[in-house]
């Protein structure tokens, strides 16, 4: 709901929980009234006298900075006594950056705004659009709001236009500015690395200016473009929560600036380290949507509003509600090292136990035995495959399985006949040293004829043989942020025109093959987000799928994403990443929780495993449609308790999946007794594996007794309700 109030000049907007308020004062700024629990209309003008009397500065108080400082504002600007960080600083050809925003008119609109060559929601919702003159240049800067009643979600974004002739250069151009009200807040970090992906840390928010970044040209493993707010000690299930999110997979900055006065000021979007834009006459900018997220009832309410939306607004709606490939991925059976008799006898070995896709991973093109050459020849390497990927298909469709592919469309190796014909694509400055991660460079995505011709190969080969999945891998940071063909002074446009060429070629292929099912990777999880959710319906969480370190990267990345969104493999033990060694029903059963499938040398396994595996592979498509459309709730966190436990509730609250993992045992653990939830209290359920039946009620007031396990144990329950 969005509307505006004549007589209070005031904004009101809203959701299902929440209410968005904001005020045109006296001078014309734009502030925050309220960001938080729903308020009723008539509170307003409450909201405004209170708030005025502090904060709204009268005509005669325009050039006084301290009103400046305290006005909790919709974007912050430079060089006019507003001291907390700015949210967008515009440079004139004079020099001059300071800039005075005002409102100048504003427009409300039914659906959703596009944001040209950038990943956004797609519909539904109204969209209010406010226009901020500068009194000192022709600048004009327009924030973009979309509310959707059914939603807890609120995006926001921001276009800045330059209405005058002359270029101006955008020094930082941030998607958002959101104003907390006074609170003692911890903020969350997810964190990680290589095989060690969005770990939750929280840490106090102190005066002075915490921020979260990544400069590695995406969105990276270290630290993911999500951040949450909480007021107090974070809880799953109470307490007031605020959570900031981009859709966005480059470098990007999300800062939370606690002031003096109490404020905490949080706005976020591209990084401004490196970034300089310039904006010709007549010419906009828009920045990444982000999107505000409020619950009152703690962090697992935040998780599931950030899920439904994503599902329902974000991924493509084409498949996101549609039964996922379970696949066989050869990567850690095979590693380079295959031939077209190896991989045919890893398809024959997968037919019979329900795998209904084999992806062949690295190594089938150019000259690419190790990961020293090849990226860029998406050529098939007939040598090593002998009938080229014809022959692949072919064997996979005799056995009736669909064939996915591996790219790292973005990569180029010194050692490929594209470097030696196109030296100038690679990122950097010709006759420079690059700086060589993997082996290898990256392409030069903000031409756009490199672009152009990764499109025609990549479509040249899905075409020809018949691919229903790629997986679009891209496994080293960004360096030198320099590209040939920019002008000196468009450097700094490089890492973000960067990633609009990743997602021309992205939306080409989608495209181009509406039938395609694209998985996103880069080095495993370092680009999860919301950005590539647009474009991928699933992303390869992590490379590591040892059953205990994953638990926790899910866990952890439950937090902004949804379940389906989280590509999940059973792996060989010992577990290639952490050398540890835990049960295959454990894989399993972490693996469930999530998009499922296989990462392992089908051809070695016992007929026990391959019985537990054809087992495993039934059971999972009884709960797929939970995976897909249902409702998370963390139940244990491992982080920090000696299990893990998760469940899925389906939206009508009549089946649900418990998953539960014993991780350092104690003695003592096995008469503790697993709180469920989301359940309808007044609903009997049956845990069908034990034939308890109990109300809602008990099972989440009082609770079931965990099983008695070993260490990487595991356990999984399905309820129904009875009817
Ligand atoms: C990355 C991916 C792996 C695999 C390899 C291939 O590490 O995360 O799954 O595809 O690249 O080189």
């Amino acid at each position: 709901m969005i509307l505006y109030d004549k007589q209070n000049r005031a904004f009101v907007l809203g959701g299902k929980n929440y209410s968005y308020l904001m005020h045109v004062n006296a001078c014309g700024f734009l502030q925050n009234l309220h960001y938080g629990s729903k308020t009723e209309i008539g509170d307003l003008g409450y909201l405004i006298s209170h708030i005025g009397s502090k904060y709204a500065p009268v005509k005669s108080d325009l050039n006084m900075d301290c009103l400046f400082d305290v006005m909790p504002s919709e974007c912050g600007s430079y060089g006019r006594g507003d001291f907390r960080e700015p949210t967008v600083v515009i440079e004139r050809a004079d020099g001059a950056s300071m800039s005075r925003l005002r409102y100048a008119s504003h427009k409300i609109t039914n659906g959703v705004y596009n944001i040209p060559g950038l990943p956004h929601a797609r519909s539904g919702g109204q969209t209010l659009e406010i226009t901020l003159k500068d009194d000192f240049s022709p600048v004009e800067v327009v924030l973009k709001y979309t509310a959707w009643d059914e939603y807890d979600v609120l995006s926001r974004a921001t276009e800045i236009r330059n209405a005058g002739k002359e270029s101006v250069k955008l020094n930082k151009a941030f998607s958002f500015c959101a104003e907390l009200p006074e609170a003692e807040y911890k903020m969350l970090r997810l964190h990680g690395s290589w095989a060690m992906e969005r770990m939750p840390e929280w840490n106090s928010v102190a005066h002075g200016v915490a921020r979260i970044q990544s400069l590695r040209g995406a969105s990276s493993h270290q630290m993911n473009p999500l951040t949450v707010l909480f007021d107090g000690e974070p809880s799953e299930r109470t307490g007031e929560c605020y959570g900031f999110m981009l859709v966005y997979s480059g470098s990007f900055a999300i800062t939370a600036e606690k002031t003096y006065f109490g404020y905490t000021r949080v706005q976020g979007g591209i990084n401004d380290i490196g970034f300089r834009w310039e904006l010709g006459g007549g010419e906009s900018f828009y920045t990444p949507q982000a999107l505000l997220c409020y619950s009152e009832q703690g962090m697992g309410e935040l998780s599931r509003a950030y899920s439904d939306f994503l599902r329902e607004r974000i991924i493509d709606p084409a498949f996101v509600n549609k039964r996922r490939p379970i696949v066989i991925n050869n990567w850690e059976a095979t590693y380079f090292d295959f031939d077209a008799e190896k991989l045919k006898s890893i398809i024959d070995a997968a037919a019979p136990l329900g795998i209904d896709t084999f992806v062949l991973d690295d190594g089938w093109f150019g000259k690419r035995d190790g990961d020293t050459s090849g990226l860029g020849d998406w050529l098939v390497n007939e040598k090593k495959l002998k009938g080229g990927l014809k022959a692949v298909a072919e064997h996979c469709g005799k056995r009736g399985l669909k064939l996915g592919l591996w790219f790292e469309p973005e990569m180029i190796s010194e050692d490929s006949d594209l470097y030696r014909a196109h030296p100038d694509w690679a990122v950097g400055k010709l006759g420079q040293e690059p700086v060589r991660s993997r082996n290898q460079l990256v392409l030069d995505f903000t031409r756009k004829d490199v672009v152009d011709y990764i499109f025609g190969v990549m479509s040249d080969v899905i075409k020809n043989n018949g691919i229903s999945y790629v997986k679009w891998d891209m496994n080293r940071p960004m360096t030198e942020f320099y590209s040939n063909t920019l002008s000196a002074d468009r450097q700094g446009e490089f890492a973000h025109r960067y990633i609009l060429g990743v997602y021309s070629l992205a939306e080409r292929l989608t495209a181009a093959f509406p039938d395609l099912f694209m998985e996103g990777c880069a080095g495993g999880g370092g680009r999860f987000d919301a950005g590539m959710l647009y474009y991928f319906p699933q992303f390869w969480t992590s490379d590591d799928t040892d059953a205990f370190q994953r638990a926790l990267i899910q866990w952890g990345t439950s937090v902004g994403y949804p379940v389906s969104a989280m590509s999940c493999h059973v792996s060989v033990c010992p577990n290639h990443q952490t050398g540890r060694t835990t049960p295959l029903s454990t894989r399993g059963n972490i693996a469930s929780l999530g998009a499922f499938g296989y990462e392992l040398d089908l051809t070695k396994l016992s007929d026990e495993e391959k019985r537990d595996i054809k087992r495993q592979i039934l059971d999972y498509k009884r709960i797929d449609a939970l995976v897909l459309n249902g409702d998370l709730y963390r139940l244990i966190d491992p982080f920090g308790d000696k299990w893990f436990a998760e469940m899925i509730v389906s939206k009508d609250k009549t089946e649900a999946y418990v998953v539960g993992e014993r991780l350092r045992g104690v003695p003592n653990d096995i008469t503790r007794r697993i709180k469920l939830d989301g359940l309808d209290p007044d609903r009997n359920y049956t845990v069908e594996e034990s034939g308890v039946t109990a109300s809602g009620k008990s099972l989440m007031r009082i609770g079931l007794v965990l099983p008695s396990l070993a260490d990487y144990e595991s356990f999984a329950w399905h309820l129904k309700a009875v009817k």
